[in-house]
């Protein structure tokens, strides 16, 4: 007999098969027994006729406590009523191990009770569906940068050298050293681009943010883009395709998961190309219009960000920013250096800021300038400009965060449930 996974049981209808998993959760309506069980791949409901069962193996059904560990053999059935269209007749059942008084029951537990249990709470099935679509889209972004011939350069975790300011740095002891946890890859990624043309960075970055919102943790992962002779504009575009190739990759191999977090998918497939554009200065009158007091030159908070976004159906652009609110690298615009050549991406619905990128100064001089106007230790920074000394070109980059990516796309409320184990203001543990 087969083992099979839950998600494939519909290529095995009418054939007997064995799953292997846990217990989810059991019913029971006297004559009849359901046994609720999940593998990882998604759940399935297996169902026991005590007329039709061997009378030792309802009994065990009925005595199977919730999270123990169990094989079940069954034939396949197409239950139109079922989640994922399909239903198992048991014929089979070993308890692996048995689970006492699991913490977390069906009843609705308090986020703080959850949260300190998150190593048994990612069981469950929201959570479960959350992390197969973080999983999904992890893949996505990496065979999106395959098929474009982008090379994987991995950027290194522990740094001397602040490249987004200085305020939420981790500082760690490096053997009397100081040096940092890296709050990006960029840096590295524009020395591996000059190397190798197109590159990508894909890792864990750290923020030490004093905030506490549901947009913000203090460890989160960054898929990071770094082109070598890419101009603003074809920057933009790459970033617009790779979220459109994201979406429709969910929407594909997801649609299960999203079923299960009750997401509105006609919110997705509202996503087209291209996504508008918006130069900072015209959100600015936007916002001003609809009655916000906003001046220019003011960084936009979460409230500003709802308000732009909620307009649009697909993620909107901000570009050209006040180089006063953006980071040292990025490349003046030519046509009105006041701002500069960085653009935002904000998804829809209120959930912010998904990409930061731009284009990034190539000149010595004006980096110089740069370095020392933001009082950066400039001996730091000399790998950094060698690579304007040496075949200096124009290029461009972006930074998509994980976590706020995945909170968009599933429709959840708070970027805890978009990595397996958050790292949080005043929450490190499990
Ligand atoms: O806008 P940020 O700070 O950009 C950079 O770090 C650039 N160096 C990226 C680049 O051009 N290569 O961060 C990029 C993205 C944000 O748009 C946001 O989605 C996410 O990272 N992000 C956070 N996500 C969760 N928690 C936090 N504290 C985050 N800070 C930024
Ligand atoms: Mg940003």
């Amino acid at each position: 007999m087969e083992t099979v996974l839950i998600k494939h049981l519909g290529k095995h209808v009418d054939q007997e098969v064995q799953i292997q998993g846990w217990l989810f959760n059991k019913r029971s309506s006297g004559k009849i027994r359901f046994i609720i069980v999940r593998d990882g791949s998604g759940q399935v409901q297996g169902v026991l006729a005590k007329q039709e069962t061997d009378p030792e193996l309802f009994e065990l059904a009925g005595e199977v406590t919730q999270e123990s560990s169990i094989r079940v053999k069954g034939i396949v059935r197409e239950e139109p009523r079922a989640p994922s269209g399909y239903e198992l007749t048991v014929t089979g059942l070993e308890i692996v191990n048995g689970s006492e008084d699991y913490p977390i029951t069906l009843k609705k537990h308090g986020v703080d009770f959850l949260a300190d249990r998150r190593h048994l709470w990612i069981r469950g099935p929201r959570q479960a569906s959350i992390l197969r679509i973080r999983s999904e889209i992890e893949q996505a972004i990496r065979d999106f940068f395959y098929q474009r011939d982008f090379i994987l350069a991995d950027s290194p975790i522990i740094t001397a050298l602040a490249a987004e300011g200085t305020t939420n740095l981790f500082e760690i002891d490096y053997h009397g050293e100081k040096a940092y946890l890296a709050q990006t890859g960029q840096l590295y990624s524009e020395a591996t681009a000059m190397a190798l043309g197109r590159v990508y960075n894909f890792g864990p970055v750290f923020r030490a943010e004093k905030s506490k919102t549901r947009r913000h943790l203090l460890e989160f992962w960054m898929a990071e883009a770094e082109m070598a002779y890419c101009d603003f504009e074809e920057n933009l575009k790459v970033q617009e395709e790779l979220i459109h190739y994201i979406i429709q990759r969910v929407l594909k191999n997801n649609w299960l998961e999203l079923k299960n977090l009750k997401r509105d998918v006609s919110k997705l497939e509202a996503v087209t190309l291209p996504f508008p554009r918006l130069s900072y200065t015209e959100a600015v009158e936007m916002l001003q219009k609809s009655g916000e007091e906003f001046r220019w030159g003011d960084d936009f908070g979460a409230p500003q960000e709802t308000i732009l976004s909620g307009r649009y159906d697909s993620p909107v652009f901000i570009h050209r920013f006040p180089a006063e609110i953006k980071a040292f690298y990025m490349k003046p615009d030519p046509g009105d250096p006041k701002v500069v050549l960085g653009a935002d991406l904000l998804a829809p619905e209120g959930y912010g800021e998904i990409i930061g990128g731009g284009q990034r100064i190539d000149e010595l001089e004006l980096l110089e300038q740069r370095i020392k106007e933001h009082k950066l230790p400039e001996e730091e920074f000399q790998w950094y400009l060698d690579l304007r000394r040496y075949g200096s070109v124009p290029h461009s980059g972006f930074g998509l965060g994980i976590e706020r990516t995945v909170a968009w796309i599933c429709g959840i409320e708070h970027i805890r449930e978009a990595i397996p184990f958050p790292r949080m203001l005043y929450r490190i543990r499990p």
